[in-house]
């Protein structure tokens, strides 16, 4: 079976092709309109991905050495996202599907996260698992006893990882967005310079703005010539903090929800300490943890068309007919 895979929920456009649960190539454009601004415009956004969003499907078509004729499904995000770059992706793949006579899929974009794990690792993957939703605009923990069954057990109540990563990025002077650039910094500092403080505690919830305004102290408290010489040490105190959050309570939820298998997903996910304190610790416990590569974690059609694989694989009625899905800005994961 061999899938076209839409994304444009954000500022990535992007297409991908899979054939029977292999990607054959997936390419995508980031859009750079926003950097000036630090942070995504979405009318701007619309318009990049309309401008984009052909050329990118069709150079995917040609590095999979496939044509438009050999698709036999269509998978698109149709929710959650920004509105008017979602109705791009949508009503391209409507299109498509219309006219090729073939189904539409409907995908969630954080299903299509947690699936990003799948392209690497689905033979190895085995529910029940917990799954930390962690990226620009999610910050989650799911219990997932079987696939399609998402239970939500912990959220932010306030700042998603990436988004406070983001704006610290900003604070810092170090641009938009943030988490490649702190990752890297951070990888040349000490944890140890600084302890930022980490919040809730008690709870499966998450919350960053504390450490958001705890961050933006400590840089008003100093002078230039200090905080440029100790930006790395800044970055790996920061980043101590967010990780060592993140990685509490997905081990906390495994625990509660009796899971030897964790997964991560979403943007942030691509984050090297997160990565290393996580890995640490599993191998100690025996637990099994899995992430995506990094190209699979941010925004790309590859887990797009993953998702679209598995569901038709679960529930073929679910696909449906071009005409019946719609984008839906604040689709949740059960619906
Ligand atoms: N190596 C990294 N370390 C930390 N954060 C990272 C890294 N790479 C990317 N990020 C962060 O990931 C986020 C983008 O992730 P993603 O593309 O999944 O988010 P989104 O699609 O905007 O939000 P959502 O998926 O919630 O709709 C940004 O906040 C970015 O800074
Ligand atoms: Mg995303």
């Amino acid at each position: 079976m061999i899938i076209l895979g839409i994304e444009s929920s954000c500022d990535d456009t992007s297409a991908a092709i899979l054939e029977d649960g292999k990607i054959l190539s997936v390419v995508t454009h980031t859009q750079n309109e926003h950097i000036e601004f630090g942070g995504i415009i979405p009318e701007i956004a619309s318009r990049a991905h309309l401008k984009y969003i052909t050329a990118i499907i069709k150079q995917a078509l040609t590095e999979s050495n496939k044509t438009l004729e050999d698709i036999d499904a269509v998978g698109v995000t149709h929710g959650p996202g920004l509105v008017g770059p979602l109705l791009v992706g949508v009503n391209t793949a409507k299109g498509l599907s219309y006219s090729l006579s073939k189904p539409l899929i409907p995908v969630n974009h954080i299903e299509a996260h947690i699936f990003a794990n799948f392209i690497e690792h689905d033979k190895e993957i085995s529910t029940p698992f917990v799954v930390l939703v962690v990226s620009g605009g999610h910050t989650e923990l799911i219990y997932v006893k079987e696939l399609g069954h998402y239970e939500l057990i912990g959220k932010t109540r306030d700042d998603a990882a990436g988004e406070c990563i983001d704006k610290v990025s900003k604070m810092m002077g170090l641009g938009f967005p943030g988490g490649k650039i702190i990752d890297k910094l951070a990888s040349k500092g000490d944890t140890k310079f600084h302890r930022f403080p980490r919040g809730m505690s008690d709870s499966l919830d998450f919350s960053f703005s504390g450490l958001k305004t705890s961050v933006k102290v400590f840089l008003e408290k100093h002078d230039q010539e200090f905080l440029k010489a100790n930006i790395n040490n800044i970055a790996a105190s920061f980043l101590d903090s967010v990780t060592d959050s993140l990685a509490k309570k997905l081990l906390k939820a495994a625990e509660k929800y009796n899971c030897d298998t964790v997964l991560l997903a979403g943007g942030v996910s691509a984050n090297s300490m997160l990565r290393s304190k996580l890995d640490k610790i599993v191998k100690s416990k025996k637990m099994k943890l899995f992430y995506p590569s990094p190209k699979y974690c941010t925004d790309n059609a590859a887990m797009v068309a993953m998702t679209a694989y598995k569901k038709f694989q679960l529930h073929p009625s679910q696909a449906g007919s071009a005409l019946d899905v719609e984008a839906i800005p604040f689709l949740r994961l059960s619906e």
